[in-house]
């Protein structure tokens, strides 16, 4: 097998660099938009893992403030654990910024994200929730932007870092809307007959939960609703009461416990 090489990812490596993304089924909820792999070039870097020439692995960072959360790291299987994987990641991420990721159960991702200065917090478990009903509660109506500019200062407290830019882009894609309650605020997006909720938060856990049920009562016509919530989260024994599913997990890691407000937080599965 040739050297391989870490470096940025210009334009004219993206067919590549989706084609390791389909090949981990990674764009299947992104068709036909701009994707999580346009956000991560925009609001943070991407870089790509070459070997002979050819595209074999990626990994992006998105950024909010001086956060850096490691969206992805993939290495197609053929070329895995052979040094391409430590070789984005040293190009990636800074060492001397706080960092975050939810990292999958491959024991050279933890390995690698570990040796990186991260710690694994606790589980990040993705939920669905049960089949929802088909009428609308009074008062759950979901908020356009302009909320985006108060959204992403509460979100700016509770995930870390500012990333206005990012949550804007978000808020214009098709499908998208934000639910703004009293304490709290909800992104959520319509994936043809479910929703994706996150990233949401709030002033306390309350406000948190609040917001992300508003934003599925406000989407009566759904099969059904998907958060990712981390497993301090209060809400958490009350969402699997009352019929939501532990569908998926990872391990949410960071080099800073304590930055990220996993009380009151249900981050984006692929945003943060
Ligand atoms: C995880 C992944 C990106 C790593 O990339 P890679 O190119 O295979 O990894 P590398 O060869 O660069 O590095 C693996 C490291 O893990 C170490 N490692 C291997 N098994 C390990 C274990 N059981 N425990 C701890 N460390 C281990 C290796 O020693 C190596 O470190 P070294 O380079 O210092 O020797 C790649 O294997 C992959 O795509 N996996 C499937 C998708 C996935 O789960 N991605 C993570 C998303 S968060």
């Amino acid at each position: 097998m040739g050297e391989s090489i870490a470096r940025v990812a210009m334009d004219v490596d993206m067919p590549g660099v989706r084609e390791v993304a389909s090949h981990f089924e990674l764009l299947d909820d992104w068709t036909g938009m701009p994707d999580f792999l346009d956000a991560e070039r925009a609001f943070g870097t991407l870089v790509v893992g070459e070997v002979d020439g050819r595209i074999v692995g990626y990994g992006g960072v998105l950024r909010r403030g001086r956060v850096s959360h490691l969206g992805d790291l993939y290495v197609l299987p053929e070329h895995q654990s052979s040094g391409v994987g430590r070789a984005i990641l040293d190009r990636l991420l800074p060492s001397d910024t706080p960092r975050v990721t939810f990292a999958s159960d491959d024991p050279r991702a933890l390995g690698l994200y570990v040796r990186q200065g991260m710690r694994p917090v606790c589980p990040l478990l993705y939920l669905t929730s049960p089949p929802q009903e088909a009428s609308r509660p009074p008062g759950a109506e979901g908020r356009e932007p302009p909320g985006v500019r108060e959204a992403g200062m509460l979100d700016a407290r509770i995930s870390g870092g500012d990333r206005t830019g990012a949550l804007s882009w978000y808020a214009g894609l098709p499908g998208v809307t934000l639910h703004v309650t009293g304490g709290g605020y909800a992104f959520a997006r319509v994936i043809d007959e479910d929703l994706e909720v996150g990233p949401a938060g709030g002033a306390t856990p309350q406000d948190c939960v609040d917001a992300v049920l508003a934003a599925v009562a406000a989407h009566p016509g759904i099969d059904e609703a998907q958060v990712a919530v981390p497993g301090v989260h209060p809400a958490l024994p009350r969402l699997l009461e009352a019929g939501w599913e532990i569908d998926d997990m990872d391990t949410f890691m960071t080099t800073d416990p304590g930055l990220v407000r996993l009380d009151r937080y249900c981050p984006h599965s692929d945003l943060g």
